[in-house]
């Protein structure tokens, strides 16, 4: 995060002695990003960090993507996702590329272990379920709908609370045991973080149009340090494999610390929608982003007010982007045959847009409630085996069928006019629109004589028009 935070208890200075209550020195570690020109935070821990052992091989963390020569439409229902795993070794990747990877969680169990992510930056969100998130640098609860940016090399681990129920539109507690959630993460050894245009080039604060501030980010809190000795497994994912390494004490053992780089909460509720007049185009959900994709969250919001709004989105290629949507919950007013916990994938070659039938349908809502997460990748995205047995194969077809039955069933009006009471009359006047001369653009076409430019003399001037003569009344 652009902004400085501490937390525990920290010396005067920086690199200065700092001894525990029992006169050792505490040891200080500089944790640091872009080669230690990037933002960094230091730290103090009660055991020297560098005496761990062990770097045990466990097991490949590399996604291996099927189908990746092939482009089409795809809707992943993730529902039906059994619990399997813990927090970590339960992650199934569904898709991804050279630049991050998107992942969908059901633990079935607790993680009896610490964990690394060494390669890259972690965006969580939360979809069902509660618990905390114990880092090196404090404690993080976190609840439905949280984003939980956890940055690289950062030591953790995630403890759900066990459901005992299933509230109104809940899996049923067999199903999901624990929680479930969506892991977007970085590949490329970027770090996400708020879009630039958010916060101010001198100093990083949130500014004035941003749909979110300061204030509306959870940050570390208590507890934060442990002193125990034993035998603390820390599993490290680094390239693209999950190590095994072994502390002789408690790998959260950190006092005090402080900096600009740390793990932080958003819940998706506190994101302030911008709307508009006529519809607004993506950006405008824009929450994080890394290098090459982007985190979008859709949230309830007011619709356009324009009198003759479409308030559903337009038929786009966003021919830079693969589009990765997922529903959290409510109603997607522009997709027929979605449903909670659904992953479309649209690919840039190809257009999307409103499924037939919801545009007429949508033109009297004022309001959406949809909410949903949204990941735009610069790079194609591909598929995992997993998320190809997950596949409606119905899916790229959906866009087919009648876009506007009440016009055929001769319910909808143009011009006032009934399409059943006078189709001829309809289509003559569909017919009579022919574009203006002033709307065409031909550059070879000779121009109307009312707009051809003189001819310049060959001393360069423009020759005088003679005066008009008044004509005179009859
Ligand atoms: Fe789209």
């Amino acid at each position: 995060m652009p902004f400085y935070y501490r937390l525990g208890t920290l010396p005067k200075s920086r690199h200065v002695q700092f001894r525990r209550p029992d006169g050792v020195l505490y040891s200080e570690e500089l944790f640091g990003t872009e080669g230690f020109s990037g933002p960094s935070s230091t730290m103090y821990h009660i055991n020297p960090p560098t005496q761990v052992h062990g770097w045990k091989p466990l097991y490949s963390t590399r996604p291996e993507y099927f189908e990746a020569d092939v482009m089409r439409m795809r809707h992943i229902k993730t529902a039906p996702m059994r619990p399997s795993g813990d927090p970590v070794t339960g992650r199934v990747v569904l898709f991804g590329n050279a630049d991050c990877e998107m992942a969908v969680c059901v633990p079935a169990e607790p993680m009896p272990y610490h964990y690394k992510n060494g390669q890259g930056d972690e965006c969580l969100f939360i979809h069902f379920g509660t618990g905390v998130v114990h880092t090196m640098m404090g404690s993080l609860r976190f609840g439905p709908k949280d984003y939980i940016i956890i940055p690289k090399g950062v030591i953790y681990t995630m403890i759900f609370d066990r459901r005992k129920r299933a509230a109104e539109g809940e899996p049923a507690v067999a199903d999901m045991p624990y929680g479930k959630f969506l892991v977007i993460e970085t590949v490329n050894g970027s770090h996400i973080g708020p879009p630039p245009r958010y916060v101010s080039k001198a100093h990083g604060q949130f500014l004035e149009h941003a749909p979110y501030c300061e204030r509306d980010l959870r940050l570390p809190e208590q507890p934060l340090t442990w002193n125990e000795h034993g035998q603390f497994e820390v599993r490290v994912k680094a390239r693209d494999l999950m190590h095994s390494y072994v502390y002789d004490y408690h790998p959260l053992d950190i006092v005090g610390w402080d900096g600009c780089y740390y793990p932080y909460i958003f819940n998706i509720d506190d994101f302030a929608p911008i709307t508009g007049k006529l519809h607004m185009p993506p950006p405008i959900h824009q929450t994080f982003e890394a290098h090459n994709f982007v985190i979008c969250s859709f949230c309830p919001r007011m619709l356009d007010w324009h009198p003759q709004a479409i308030k559903v989105p337009y038929n786009h290629s966003n021919i830079d982007s693969d589009e990765v949507l997922y529903y959290v919950e409510g109603n997607f007013g522009s997709r027929k045959g979605i449903e909670v916990g659904s992953m479309t994938a649209h690919p840039q070659g190809i257009p999307h847009g409103p499924h037939p039938g919801t545009i007429e349908a949508s033109l009297s809502a004022t309001y959406t409630a949809e909410l949903a997460v949204m990941c735009d990748t610069f790079r194609p995205l591909f598929p995992t085996r997993a998320a190809i047995d997950l596949d409606d194969p119905k899916y790229p077809a959906s866009w087919q069928g009648e876009h506007f039955p009440k016009l055929r069933a001769g319910e909808l009006k143009l011009n006032g006019i009934a399409a059943r009471e006078a189709p001829a009359l309809q289509v003559a006047a569909m017919s009579e629109h022919k574009p203006a001369a002033a709307n065409t653009w031909a550059p070879n076409a000779p121009l109307p004589a009312a707009t051809q430019p003189s001819k310049p003399a060959a001393n360069g001037k423009h020759p005088r028009r003679a005066p008009a003569k008044p004509r005179r009344r009859r």
